[in-house]
């Protein structure tokens, strides 16, 4: 077994990255800058617009964070996203997810202009990446991409099974491994939580991409030896032995699925640093284009 270890892969494309951004600026271009947008405070999300804010200071980007109230109307967040959006020093827009209840997250993310959509998440980067056109690649499966081309993992005629079908994850993760690509080229099938004797699949698969959300949900039982498993799960649970309670586990039960497997993704350190490294390759990109 090979962990596919987030931390070095991260660390390779974050020195690609502050390269790129030192040749772009010396060419007369100007620093990328990100706008994160944080409505209440989720301790995840917060937790993860920090590491976002964090990893732009790292690369030499410009980075704004926008906190705004959980009680906000969606028509004054829309209207936030409409200043960043005609904010010429602006270069990428993420509003994270999830939003208070009585927000709708289609609409906000609708009025991101596409050409800031770091996140890949409005209907036109979707829609782009369906097609396979250059676009922005929602940040999670983009960074997966990039870890599989890392350890130069051939998918070419593999047999994939991604269980979930979220918008941000599962359904773009089964674009772009059955696109004409490497990595891509494999048989894709997208499970779900109302999949029916979801084993049946997964005990087939070659590769297993794991984004259901819900802690250590694919067991030893499920997984054929030699398989490459693709943890996308962050879940905390409690864990009396932790100072704080609790720790993080992956939607695999990493520690008996590890030994039959190919390649893993552990949690945390896997596939959550190779989500930066995305939002961070689309940032330059963003900029890149913008300053065209
Ligand atoms: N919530 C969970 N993942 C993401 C992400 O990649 N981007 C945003 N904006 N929100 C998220």
């Amino acid at each position: 077994m090979q962990l596919l270890d987030g931390v070095l892969v991260s660390g390779h494309i974050k020195e690609q990255i502050k390269e790129e951004v030192i040749k772009w600026q010396s060419g007369g271009g100007k620093k990328p800058h990100l706008a994160a947008v944080l409505v209440g405070n989720n301790p995840a999300s917060e937790a993860y617009v920090g590491s976002k804010v964090k990893h732009c200071e790292e690369l030499g980007f410009d980075s704004t964070l926008l906190r705004l109230p959980a009680d906000m109307t969606e028509a004054d967040l829309i209207a936030e996203v409409e200043r960043l959006n005609n904010d010429n020093n602006i270069d990428g827009i993420l509003v994270q997810l999830p939003l208070p209840a009585h927000i709708s997250p289609d609409s906000v993310i609708n009025a991101i202009h596409p050409a800031k959509d770091v996140d890949g998440f409005h209907p036109i980067s979707q829609g782009r990446m369906l097609l396979g056109q250059p676009t922005f690649l929602p940040a999670t499966p983009y960074g997966i991409m990039l870890m599989l081309e890392y350890y130069k993992i051939d998918t070419a005629g593999m047999h994939c099974v991604v269980i979930g079908r979220s918008n941000i994850v599962g359904t773009p993760m089964t674009i772009l491994m059955s696109r004409n690509g490497n990595p891509g080229n494999a048989t894709v099938t997208m499970c779900h939580s109302r999949t029916k004797n979801l084993k049946d699949f997964t005990l087939n698969a070659d590769i297993i991409v794991a984004a259901i959300g819900r802690p250590k949900y694919v067991t030893a039982d499920m997984v054929k030896p030699g398989a490459i498993i693709i943890d996308v799960g962050i879940n905390r649970i409690d864990d009396a032995t932790k100072k704080s309670g609790s720790r993080l586990v992956g939607d695999v039960d990493f520690d008996n699925v590890a030994p039959l497997c190919s390649y893993i993704t552990p949690v945390p350190k896997g596939v959550g640093l190779m989500t930066i490294c995305g939002l961070m390759k689309n940032t330059l990109l963003a900029a890149q284009l913008r300053g065209k």
